[in-house]
């Protein structure tokens, strides 16, 4: 054993007990480059596609003018030029929207659907109201990147999202209300998928969501927070995780209890978020095989005993929380 890392732990596990830390970086914006301005310039709109954009334009409130340089004018042509909009500096064609934070409000255009070569689309926190996510979201077949979070639109997965073969990250967080449960089966769909990020969907009756997660044999970012996720049923053949380039894992704030941790066992975790689950016993031996983990929390759960010995070899960690258990100093 290192004592050196036995240290650093415990000074660790002492000073940041009432921590409560978020990362930002947790849903990496991932492989999309930046609009290149210079690039914008050589582009010229597709018409099909300029009638699409303000078709969605009309059928939005933009209290901010957001939106300002979406226009019919002749001197507003180009509409790879609008604000929150990049084309392919090949073909012409929208690739990008990005409207997050907008201050936009009213219903989300179906002609959204006529931007057929959209690869990119972000519309996190405007207000497109209460109803579902749409389902015609599920033909925009090139998206690689999806954010829908904070839209106000309700906690209801169309099937039809399933469709999204090549998406890489999907974002939605939605505002915790009351809705009946949902289920995954629209999830194993999506192979492509690097980064899940799932705020405060009703996932009560997912008792499958691990053999789920199992299916996405990318995924490096699973997050799914606030999800009423119920715990794993130890009498099932207990899967461990599947995907070799898992790195992140968020289920904070959900039911599970300890029969989590041996679906955790031996994989290359950087970092652990557990925070107000229905963690009992002692904290499990698992954590001795994960040496390249970096930020472990498992804080307001029911933990109990002493630190085990093998924490002394995480020689990785960075951040450790383990406050609002019953754990002995
Ligand atoms: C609204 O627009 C102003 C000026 O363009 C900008 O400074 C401000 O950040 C915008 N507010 C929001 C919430 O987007
Ligand atoms: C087009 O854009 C890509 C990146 O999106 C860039 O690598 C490429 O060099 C650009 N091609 C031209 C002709 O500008
Ligand atoms: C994908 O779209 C086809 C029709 O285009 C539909 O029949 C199928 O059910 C869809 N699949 C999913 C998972 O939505
Ligand atoms: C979640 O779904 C279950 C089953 O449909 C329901 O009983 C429960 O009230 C829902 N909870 C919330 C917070 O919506
Ligand atoms: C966790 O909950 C499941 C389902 O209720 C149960 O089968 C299992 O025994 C529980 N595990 C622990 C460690 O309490």
């Amino acid at each position: 054993m290192d004592g050196r890392c036995l240290v650093q732990v415990l000074f660790n596990a002492f000073v940041v007990l009432l921590v409560l830390h978020t990362n930002p970086s947790l849903g990496l914006h991932s492989g999309v480059a930046h609009p290149d301005t210079s690039m914008k310039i050589m582009t010229k709109c597709i018409a099909t596609e300029r009638q699409a954009l303000l078709a969605i334009k009309q059928d939005l409130m933009d209290y901010n003018g957001s939106l300002s340089s979406w226009g019919s004018e002749a001197l507003q042509e180009d509409c790879c030029k609008w604000k929150g909009v990049s084309c392919s500096n090949q073909s012409g064609h929208v690739i990008k929207l990005d409207l997050a934070e907008q201050m936009l409000r009213g219903k989300l255009s179906p002609k959204l659907i006529m931007l057929q070569h959209l690869e990119y689309l972000d519309l996190s926190d405007n207000n497109f109201g209460s109803g579902p996510i749409p389902r015609f979201i599920g033909s925009l077949s090139r998206l690689r990147y999806l954010d829908l979070s904070g839209t106000s639109i309700s906690c209801q997965i169309p099937y039809h999202l399933g469709n999204l073969t090549h998406l890489q990250n999907l974002k939605l967080h939605f505002n915790y209300g009351s809705t009946p449960a949902q289920n995954l089966n629209w999830l194993p769909h999506l192979s492509s998928l690097t980064h899940l990020t799932i705020n405060s969907l009703n996932l009560s009756n997912a008792f499958d969501w691990l053999e789920t997660v199992n299916k996405l044999p990318k995924l490096k970012v699973l997050a799914l927070r606030r999800c009423l996720l119920p715990p794993i049923d130890q009498s099932s053949s207990l899967p461990h995780i599947n995907s070799k380039t898992l790195g992140r894992i968020d289920l904070s704030f959900n039911y599970l209890n300890s029969s989590i941790f041996p679906w955790l066992f031996k994989t290359s975790l950087v970092y652990l978020d557990l925070i107000s689950n229905h963690l009992t016993g002692s904290i499990p031996d698992v954590f001795q095989t994960m040496s390249s983990l970096v930020h472990l929390d498992l804080s307001f759960n029911q933990l109990e005993g002493s630190i085990p010995h093998s924490f002394a070899q995480l020689c990785s960690l960075q951040f450790l929380a383990l406050s609002g258990n019953n754990l002995e100093s």
